[in-house]
């Protein structure tokens, strides 16, 4: 690309930016940021780059060797344990010509072998050789030459981030008030959680951002979109009912919602069965984290940019199977502009019987997996949403609302003695959320780098 269109590009972006960050104030978006290929690109580089992306469990990598295939974006990267028990994020890059090196989504390895010409690394990237290495590349400093790593990698409660930009705020800085809440979730259980089977890939052609915005708290499409399945009672709770709880902005445009009943005599767990509760050690949890946990029900939520969560009570099959908690987790990763390939994990806590995990995981594949009643949903307005930002007239034009819960529209009101973190509503009929969301995109995207 000459220069020019590049600076008439950014130019452009620019301008959708500037225009929707004045839109957001007033609780409106326009269609326009969603499925365009310059703001997609601006995404990879301003948003992905700079923040923490979910790349593995612990548990998809027990032993030393282990290693998987992921991706940030258009990067590939092998997330591997190494013999040292390390966990490592390398890019999958052979730094002679640039092939790739894993010719496998997972497998245990001490070594990677590159295909074309064989440079030979140890699994924690070091060089080690290359065929006749005497001929050709005697003297070559090998140190300089082996694979590149992310620059930064933290884990969380078992699960592994990678940030690509060597400064910034540290992932639990980044999480901000969502660590409180995920802290909550993963510390039932001293063991905490282990992955269930492999994750499901799938593509949809949606735009990431609609997804992210989805999780963080668009608990009200469940009335007209899941109402099918929700009326066969895949879950015991009505969902009128199912609207009491608080969307909570937890900060950094994480988003976080609760189906919730703080008053209910009995606990509730997200209606976890009495011996899972009994593996529970609750003074992990601080006393508002048992207060919240005790009153959950539901709980989902997304943390910026593009990992989402959702823990809930769900049959596979009302007239025969009570309701089995579930906890899904999820990457939307973005393949193109208003493409996605969706990530989606299912994990149970570890210390719960195999008969136990193997009910959590029928039901979730059931209702949120890759064929699930929910599942099969969600991408039916996504797609027509992505392909309706192509319109010419609509892109420039279509202007869509997200006002739910601001300025007195609807019931949904600040919580103000809120003692947890973040900054909640009630009832669940609002969009601040979203608005948290698309704030924080935008103080990414306008960021001078
Ligand atoms: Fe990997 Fe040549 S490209 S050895
Ligand atoms: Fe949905």
């Amino acid at each position: 690309m000459d220069r020019k269109s590049k600076s008439t590009n950014s130019s452009k972006v620019q301008k959708i930016l500037e225009e929707f960050q004045k839109d957001l104030n007033e609780g409106i978006t326009n269609i326009g940021i969603l499925n365009d290929e310059d703001l997609y690109k601006t995404e990879l580089e301003k948003v992905f780059v700079g923040n923490w992306n979910y790349m593995a469990h612990d548990t998809e990598i027990p032993n030393t060797g282990d290693y998987v295939l992921r991706y940030i974006g258009d990067d590939a990267f092998i997330v591997n344990r190494t013999d040292d028990g390390e966990v490592q994020v390398i890019l999958d890059i052979c730094p002679h010509r640039g092939a790739s090196i894993c010719r496998a989504e997972k497998g245990n390895s001490s070594h990677f072998r590159c295909p074309y010409h064989g440079w030979t690394f140890k699994n924690n990237g070091d060089l080690l050789g290359a065929p006749a290495y005497k001929e050709a590349y005697n003297g070559l400093d090998r140190k300089k030459w082996g694979l590149t790593h992310a620059p930064r990698v933290e884990i969380f409660h078992g699960f592994i981030f990678a940030c690509l930009e060597e400064n910034g705020p540290s992932l639990e800085e980044s999480l901000g008030g969502m660590s409180w809440y995920l802290d909550m979730i993963f510390s039932l259980q001293d063991e905490g959680m282990e992955v269930l089977g492999e994750p499901q890939r799938y593509v949809i052609k949606s735009d990431w951002k609609i997804a992210a915005e989805n999780f963080s708290g668009d608990d009200y499409h469940l009335m007209t979109l899941h109402k099918s399945t929700y009326d066969i009672g895949v879950m015991q709770i009505p969902l009128k009912e199912n609207m009491k709880g608080y969307h909570i902005q937890a900060g950094n445009g994480h988003g976080v919602s609760f189906s919730i009943d703080l008053e209910s005599e009995d606990p509730l767990f997200f209606f976890y069965p009495e011996e899972i509760v009994k593996t529970f050690n609750l003074d992990n949890l601080s006393e508002k984290q048992l207060e919240l946990a005790r009153g959950s029900r539901v709980c989902v939520g997304n943390i910026f940019p593009n990992i989402s969560f959702l823990m809930l009570p769900l049959s596979p099959d009302p007239k025969n199977v009570p309701p089995t908690p579930l906890f899904t987790w999820r990457v939307w990763r973005p393949i193109g502009p208003g493409e996605i390939e969706v990530w989606n994990w299912f994990f149970m806590y570890k210390n719960t019987t195999e008969e136990f995990k193997r009910s959590s995981y029928r039901s979730a594949m059931s209702t949120f997996g890759i064929a699930g009643t929910f599942e099969l949903d969600d991408p039916v307005p996504w797609e027509a949403m992505t392909k309706n930002a192509k319109g010419t007239f609509a892109k420039k034009n279509m202007k869509l609302n997200l006002q739910m819960g601001m300025n007195n529209i609807g019931s949904s009101k600040q919580v103000t003695d809120w003692s947890f973190p973040g900054i909640a509503y009630y009832p669940r009929f609002e969009e601040g959320n979203q608005r948290h969301f698309y704030k924080r995109y935008l103080d990414d995207m306008l960021k001078e780098k």
